[in-house]
Protein backbone atom coordinates (compact mmCIF):
# COMPACT_ATOMS: atom_id res chain seq x y z
CA UNK A 1 0.00 0.00 0.00
CA UNK A 2 0.82 3.69 -0.80
CA UNK A 3 1.36 6.22 1.40
CA UNK A 4 -1.54 7.99 -0.45
CA UNK A 5 -3.74 5.04 -0.41
CA UNK A 6 -2.83 5.20 3.48
CA UNK A 7 -3.63 8.61 4.03
CA UNK A 8 -6.99 8.25 1.66
CA UNK A 9 -8.21 5.23 4.32
CA UNK A 10 -7.75 7.33 6.98
CA UNK A 11 -9.20 10.39 6.16
CA UNK A 12 -9.48 11.94 10.28
CA UNK A 13 -6.25 11.34 10.78
CA UNK A 14 -4.87 12.61 7.81
CA UNK A 15 -6.11 15.40 7.62
CA UNK A 16 -5.07 15.93 11.55
CA UNK A 17 -1.18 15.27 10.69
CA UNK A 18 -1.68 17.20 7.47
CA UNK A 19 -2.72 20.26 9.67
CA UNK A 20 0.08 19.69 12.06
CA UNK A 21 2.81 19.45 9.47
CA UNK A 22 1.65 22.90 7.93
CA UNK A 23 1.40 24.34 11.26
CA UNK A 24 5.00 23.06 12.13
CA UNK A 25 6.18 24.06 8.77
CA UNK A 26 4.90 27.44 8.84
CA UNK A 27 5.81 28.09 12.51
CA UNK A 28 9.57 26.69 11.77
CA UNK A 29 9.40 29.12 8.91
CA UNK A 30 8.29 31.89 11.78
CA UNK A 31 11.02 31.08 14.08
CA UNK A 32 13.94 30.66 11.48
CA UNK A 33 13.15 34.60 10.63
CA UNK A 34 12.74 35.47 13.67
CA UNK A 35 16.28 34.19 14.83
CA UNK A 36 17.51 35.33 11.30
CA UNK A 37 16.29 38.70 11.64
CA UNK A 38 17.76 39.32 15.58
CA UNK A 39 20.96 38.04 14.20
CA UNK A 40 21.07 40.25 11.35
CA UNK A 41 20.26 43.04 14.02
CA UNK A 42 23.48 41.98 15.82
CA UNK A 43 25.54 42.26 12.47
CA UNK A 44 24.22 45.74 12.30
CA UNK A 45 24.88 46.65 15.66
CA UNK A 46 28.39 45.59 15.02
CA UNK A 47 28.54 47.47 12.39
CA UNK A 48 27.43 50.62 14.35
CA UNK A 49 30.01 49.99 16.92
CA UNK A 50 32.77 49.63 14.20
CA UNK A 51 31.46 52.81 13.26
CA UNK A 52 31.91 54.57 16.05
CA UNK A 53 35.81 53.96 16.19
CA UNK A 54 37.99 56.22 14.95
CA UNK A 55 41.73 55.24 15.45
CA UNK A 56 42.63 51.06 14.98
CA UNK A 57 46.13 51.39 14.51
CA UNK A 58 46.71 47.43 15.19
CA UNK A 59 43.68 46.85 12.15
CA UNK A 60 41.72 44.93 14.49
CA UNK A 61 38.54 45.89 13.08
CA UNK A 62 39.56 45.07 10.05
CA UNK A 63 37.97 41.66 10.08
CA UNK A 64 34.53 43.22 10.38
CA UNK A 65 33.64 43.13 7.21
CA UNK A 66 31.08 41.03 4.74
CA UNK A 67 33.94 38.62 3.69
CA UNK A 68 32.85 36.51 6.59
CA UNK A 69 29.88 36.13 8.96
CA UNK A 70 30.14 38.46 11.98
CA UNK A 71 30.08 35.36 14.56
CA UNK A 72 33.43 35.02 13.20
CA UNK A 73 34.79 38.04 13.45
CA UNK A 74 37.79 39.33 15.94
CA UNK A 75 36.77 39.81 19.68
CA UNK A 76 33.37 38.33 18.77
CA UNK A 77 31.55 34.83 19.91
CA UNK A 78 28.13 34.39 19.51
CA UNK A 79 25.61 31.18 21.33
CA UNK A 80 25.91 28.28 19.31
CA UNK A 81 21.90 27.98 18.91
CA UNK A 82 20.44 31.43 18.41
CA UNK A 83 23.67 33.05 16.56
CA UNK A 84 23.62 36.15 18.33
CA UNK A 85 26.83 37.78 20.35
CA UNK A 86 27.12 36.79 23.21
CA UNK A 87 30.67 38.23 24.30
CA UNK A 88 32.64 41.44 22.97
CA UNK A 89 36.19 40.87 24.03
CA UNK A 90 37.91 43.97 22.29
CA UNK A 91 40.62 44.64 25.19
CA UNK A 92 43.92 45.89 24.98
CA UNK A 93 43.83 46.95 21.59
CA UNK A 94 44.70 50.30 21.36
CA UNK A 95 41.28 51.32 19.83
CA UNK A 96 40.29 55.24 20.06
CA UNK A 97 36.30 55.75 19.78
CA UNK A 98 33.49 56.14 21.61
CA UNK A 99 30.84 53.31 23.12
CA UNK A 100 27.53 52.78 20.81
CA UNK A 101 24.72 53.19 22.69
CA UNK A 102 23.45 50.65 19.93
CA UNK A 103 25.52 47.95 22.25
CA UNK A 104 22.27 48.01 24.40
CA UNK A 105 20.85 45.70 21.47
CA UNK A 106 22.86 43.18 21.87
CA UNK A 107 20.53 41.39 23.87
CA UNK A 108 22.13 38.12 24.73
CA UNK A 109 25.15 39.94 25.09
CA UNK A 110 26.98 38.53 28.83
CA UNK A 111 30.20 39.77 28.53
CA UNK A 112 31.79 43.00 27.64
CA UNK A 113 35.69 43.26 27.82
CA UNK A 114 36.57 46.52 26.39
CA UNK A 115 39.45 47.33 28.84
CA UNK A 116 43.21 49.09 28.01
CA UNK A 117 41.79 50.71 25.24
CA UNK A 118 41.53 54.54 24.65
CA UNK A 119 37.13 54.69 24.39
CA UNK A 120 36.27 58.21 25.87
CA UNK A 121 33.15 59.67 26.44
CA UNK A 122 30.78 58.36 28.39
CA UNK A 123 29.24 54.57 29.48
CA UNK A 124 25.62 54.56 27.83
CA UNK A 125 22.78 54.11 29.87
CA UNK A 126 22.05 51.83 27.17
CA UNK A 127 23.82 48.89 28.91
CA UNK A 128 20.68 48.72 31.03
CA UNK A 129 19.10 47.20 28.50
CA UNK A 130 21.56 44.04 28.50
CA UNK A 131 19.68 41.37 31.01
CA UNK A 132 21.71 38.68 30.64
CA UNK A 133 24.95 40.56 31.36
CA UNK A 134 27.40 39.54 33.92
CA UNK A 135 30.84 40.88 33.00
CA UNK A 136 31.92 44.52 32.10
CA UNK A 137 35.28 45.83 31.55
CA UNK A 138 35.53 48.96 31.01
CA UNK A 139 38.53 49.94 33.12
CA UNK A 140 41.79 51.68 31.89
CA UNK A 141 40.12 54.19 29.25
CA UNK A 142 39.49 57.06 29.33
CA UNK A 143 35.56 57.37 30.08
CA UNK A 144 34.02 60.86 31.19
CA UNK A 145 30.70 61.11 32.52
CA UNK A 146 28.91 59.86 35.46
CA UNK A 147 28.25 56.24 36.36
CA UNK A 148 24.11 55.66 34.80
CA UNK A 149 21.77 54.11 37.83
CA UNK A 150 20.22 52.53 35.85
CA UNK A 151 22.95 49.71 34.85
CA UNK A 152 21.10 48.92 37.91
CA UNK A 153 19.09 46.64 35.97
CA UNK A 154 21.77 44.41 34.68
CA UNK A 155 20.49 42.34 37.11
CA UNK A 156 22.90 39.33 36.74
CA UNK A 157 26.07 41.64 36.68
CA UNK A 158 28.68 39.63 38.65
CA UNK A 159 31.78 42.07 37.88
CA UNK A 160 31.74 45.62 37.58
CA UNK A 161 35.23 47.30 36.56
CA UNK A 162 35.53 50.50 35.15
CA UNK A 163 38.76 51.78 36.85
CA UNK A 164 41.27 53.74 35.91
CA UNK A 165 39.06 56.14 33.12
CA UNK A 166 37.36 59.56 34.10
CA UNK A 167 34.24 59.37 36.04
CA UNK A 168 32.66 62.03 37.88
CA UNK A 169 29.64 62.10 39.94
CA UNK A 170 28.25 59.80 43.03
CA UNK A 171 28.22 56.18 43.41
CA UNK A 172 24.43 55.47 42.26
CA UNK A 173 22.98 54.07 45.15
CA UNK A 174 20.42 51.82 43.14
CA UNK A 175 23.64 50.05 42.68
CA UNK A 176 23.06 48.43 46.16
CA UNK A 177 20.41 46.02 44.57
CA UNK A 178 23.08 43.94 42.20
CA UNK A 179 22.47 40.91 44.76
CA UNK A 180 25.10 38.99 42.28
CA UNK A 181 27.41 41.35 42.02
CA UNK A 182 31.24 39.96 43.59
CA UNK A 183 33.83 42.68 41.82
CA UNK A 184 33.42 46.36 42.40
CA UNK A 185 35.86 48.57 40.89
CA UNK A 186 35.76 52.34 40.43
CA UNK A 187 39.22 52.85 41.60
CA UNK A 188 41.32 56.08 40.14
CA UNK A 189 38.52 57.91 39.28
CA UNK A 190 37.27 61.81 40.37
CA UNK A 191 33.99 60.14 41.67
CA UNK A 192 32.26 61.85 44.74
CA UNK A 193 29.21 61.58 47.13
CA UNK A 194 29.17 58.92 49.85
CA UNK A 195 29.62 54.71 49.78
CA UNK A 196 25.71 54.20 49.34
CA UNK A 197 24.59 52.33 52.54
CA UNK A 198 22.34 50.38 49.99
CA UNK A 199 25.95 48.21 48.93
CA UNK A 200 25.51 46.97 52.72
CA UNK A 201 23.01 44.44 50.30
CA UNK A 202 25.41 42.90 47.88
CA UNK A 203 25.46 39.99 49.70
CA UNK A 204 27.70 38.09 46.99
CA UNK A 205 30.54 40.90 47.06
CA UNK A 206 34.26 39.96 47.36
CA UNK A 207 35.83 42.83 46.26
CA UNK A 208 35.05 46.45 46.80
CA UNK A 209 38.01 48.83 45.52
CA UNK A 210 37.24 52.63 45.05
CA UNK A 211 40.78 53.91 46.13
CA UNK A 212 41.74 57.36 44.57
CA UNK A 213 38.71 59.17 44.15
CA UNK A 214 37.14 61.85 45.98
CA UNK A 215 34.40 60.00 48.36
CA UNK A 216 33.38 61.46 51.36
CA UNK A 217 31.07 60.52 54.43
CA UNK A 218 31.77 57.24 56.51
CA UNK A 219 32.02 53.55 56.04
CA UNK A 220 28.32 52.62 56.13
CA UNK A 221 27.06 50.22 59.33
CA UNK A 222 26.19 47.97 56.79
CA UNK A 223 28.98 46.55 55.55
CA UNK A 224 29.39 44.56 58.36
CA UNK A 225 26.91 42.21 56.71
CA UNK A 226 29.24 41.45 53.69
CA UNK A 227 30.31 38.24 54.92
CA UNK A 228 32.17 37.64 51.70
CA UNK A 229 34.42 40.67 51.55
CA UNK A 230 37.62 40.09 51.10
CA UNK A 231 38.89 42.83 49.40
CA UNK A 232 38.12 46.25 50.88
CA UNK A 233 40.00 49.37 49.40
CA UNK A 234 38.99 52.73 49.77
CA UNK A 235 41.68 54.49 50.27
CA UNK A 236 43.15 58.03 48.99
CA UNK A 237 39.45 59.31 49.41
CA UNK A 238 38.07 61.83 52.19
CA UNK A 239 36.21 59.49 54.06
CA UNK A 240 35.67 60.11 57.74
CA UNK A 241 34.29 58.63 61.19
CA UNK A 242 35.18 55.80 63.12
CA UNK A 243 35.22 52.14 61.47
CA UNK A 244 31.34 50.39 61.76
CA UNK A 245 32.59 47.38 64.73
CA UNK A 246 30.52 44.77 62.90
CA UNK A 247 33.59 45.25 60.17
CA UNK A 248 35.82 43.72 62.60
CA UNK A 249 33.70 40.89 62.39
CA UNK A 250 34.25 39.65 58.25
CA UNK A 251 35.91 36.73 58.76
CA UNK A 252 36.70 36.53 54.75
CA UNK A 253 38.44 39.95 54.72
CA UNK A 254 41.90 39.59 53.34
CA UNK A 255 43.06 43.15 52.20
CA UNK A 256 41.81 46.25 54.51
CA UNK A 257 42.98 49.48 52.86
CA UNK A 258 41.51 52.57 54.30
CA UNK A 259 44.56 54.93 54.03
CA UNK A 260 44.94 58.48 53.22
CA UNK A 261 41.44 59.35 54.76
CA UNK A 262 40.08 60.91 57.91
CA UNK A 263 39.33 58.30 59.91
CA UNK A 264 39.86 58.38 63.35
CA UNK A 265 38.80 55.81 66.79
CA UNK A 266 41.19 53.43 67.34
CA UNK A 267 41.20 49.67 66.43
CA UNK A 268 39.92 46.42 68.88
CA UNK A 269 42.28 44.84 70.51
CA UNK A 270 41.27 41.20 69.57
CA UNK A 271 41.69 41.93 65.74
CA UNK A 272 44.13 39.29 65.19
CA UNK A 273 41.54 36.84 66.14
CA UNK A 274 38.54 38.47 64.65
CA UNK A 275 40.23 38.99 61.06
CA UNK A 276 42.32 35.34 60.91
CA UNK A 277 42.89 35.81 56.77
CA UNK A 278 43.76 39.36 57.07
CA UNK A 279 47.21 39.81 54.69
CA UNK A 280 47.12 43.27 54.11
CA UNK A 281 46.31 46.62 56.22
CA UNK A 282 46.60 49.79 54.87
CA UNK A 283 46.00 52.51 57.58
CA UNK A 284 48.50 55.43 57.41
CA UNK A 285 47.79 59.22 57.10
CA UNK A 286 44.57 59.08 58.89
C1 LIG B 1 37.94 40.97 5.68
O1 LIG B 1 38.14 40.00 6.66
C2 LIG B 1 38.97 38.95 6.26
C3 LIG B 1 38.94 37.88 7.34
O2 LIG B 1 39.51 38.32 8.53
C4 LIG B 1 40.37 39.47 5.99
O3 LIG B 1 41.20 38.41 5.57
C5 LIG B 1 40.29 40.53 4.91
O4 LIG B 1 41.55 41.12 4.74
C6 LIG B 1 39.28 41.59 5.30
N1 LIG B 1 39.08 42.51 4.19
C7 LIG B 1 39.35 43.80 4.30
C8 LIG B 1 39.03 44.62 3.09
O5 LIG B 1 39.85 44.31 5.29
C1 LIG C 1 19.44 50.10 18.70
O1 LIG C 1 19.72 51.02 19.71
C2 LIG C 1 19.61 52.37 19.33
C3 LIG C 1 20.11 53.23 20.46
O2 LIG C 1 19.78 52.72 21.71
C4 LIG C 1 18.21 52.65 18.89
O3 LIG C 1 18.05 54.01 18.54
C5 LIG C 1 17.86 51.77 17.73
O4 LIG C 1 16.52 51.94 17.36
C6 LIG C 1 18.12 50.33 18.01
N1 LIG C 1 18.07 49.59 16.77
C7 LIG C 1 17.39 48.46 16.62
C8 LIG C 1 17.41 47.86 15.26
O5 LIG C 1 16.78 47.95 17.51
C1 LIG D 1 46.36 50.54 30.27
O1 LIG D 1 46.34 50.23 28.91
C2 LIG D 1 47.52 50.58 28.21
C3 LIG D 1 47.30 50.23 26.77
O2 LIG D 1 46.23 50.97 26.28
C4 LIG D 1 48.70 49.86 28.79
O3 LIG D 1 49.88 50.27 28.14
C5 LIG D 1 48.80 50.18 30.26
O4 LIG D 1 49.87 49.47 30.83
C6 LIG D 1 47.50 49.80 30.94
N1 LIG D 1 47.58 50.14 32.34
C7 LIG D 1 47.08 49.35 33.29
C8 LIG D 1 47.28 49.83 34.68
O5 LIG D 1 46.49 48.32 33.05
C1 LIG E 1 46.15 45.70 30.71
O1 LIG E 1 47.42 46.29 30.80
C2 LIG E 1 48.16 45.89 31.96
C3 LIG E 1 49.47 46.61 31.97
O2 LIG E 1 50.12 46.53 30.75
C4 LIG E 1 48.39 44.42 31.96
O3 LIG E 1 49.03 44.04 33.15
C5 LIG E 1 47.08 43.74 31.86
O4 LIG E 1 47.27 42.36 31.77
C6 LIG E 1 46.33 44.22 30.65
N1 LIG E 1 45.10 43.56 30.64
C7 LIG E 1 44.82 42.77 29.67
C8 LIG E 1 43.60 41.99 29.89
O5 LIG E 1 45.45 42.69 28.65
C1 LIG F 1 18.63 53.45 30.56
O1 LIG F 1 18.57 54.73 30.01
C2 LIG F 1 18.62 54.76 28.60
C3 LIG F 1 18.65 56.18 28.16
O2 LIG F 1 18.04 57.02 29.07
C4 LIG F 1 17.45 54.01 28.02
O3 LIG F 1 17.57 53.97 26.62
C5 LIG F 1 17.46 52.62 28.52
O4 LIG F 1 16.32 51.96 28.05
C6 LIG F 1 17.48 52.63 30.03
N1 LIG F 1 17.61 51.29 30.46
C7 LIG F 1 16.79 50.78 31.34
C8 LIG F 1 16.99 49.35 31.66
O5 LIG F 1 15.95 51.43 31.89
C1 LIG G 1 18.41 46.43 51.77
O1 LIG G 1 17.31 45.77 51.19
C2 LIG G 1 16.15 45.83 51.98
C3 LIG G 1 15.12 44.95 51.34
O2 LIG G 1 15.12 45.10 49.96
C4 LIG G 1 15.71 47.26 52.07
O3 LIG G 1 14.55 47.37 52.83
C5 LIG G 1 16.82 48.08 52.71
O4 LIG G 1 16.47 49.44 52.70
C6 LIG G 1 18.11 47.89 51.99
N1 LIG G 1 19.18 48.47 52.77
C7 LIG G 1 19.82 49.53 52.42
C8 LIG G 1 20.87 49.99 53.36
O5 LIG G 1 19.56 50.12 51.38
C1 LIG H 1 31.65 39.82 66.63
O1 LIG H 1 32.02 38.47 66.82
C2 LIG H 1 32.27 38.16 68.15
C3 LIG H 1 32.83 36.74 68.21
O2 LIG H 1 32.17 35.91 67.30
C4 LIG H 1 30.98 38.28 68.96
O3 LIG H 1 31.21 37.99 70.28
C5 LIG H 1 30.49 39.71 68.81
O4 LIG H 1 29.24 39.84 69.44
C6 LIG H 1 30.37 40.10 67.37
N1 LIG H 1 30.09 41.52 67.31
C7 LIG H 1 29.00 42.00 66.78
C8 LIG H 1 28.85 43.48 66.87
O5 LIG H 1 28.16 41.29 66.27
Amino acid sequence: MGLFSRLSSAPAFSSFSMHTLILLWFFGLFLTSVVGKNSDRDRLTLLEFKAKISDDPLGFMSSWNDSIRFCQWRGVSCGRRHQRVTVLDLQSQKLVGFISPNVGNLSFLWKLNLQNNSFYNEIPPEIGRLHRLQVLLLNNNTITGTIPSNLSSCANLIVFHVAINNLVGKIPTKLGTLSKLRIFAIHINSLTGIIPPSFGNLSSLEGFSITYNNVGGSIPDSFGQLTKLKIFAVGSNRLSGTIPPLFFNITSITKIDVGVNQIQGYLPSDIGITLPNLETFTICSN
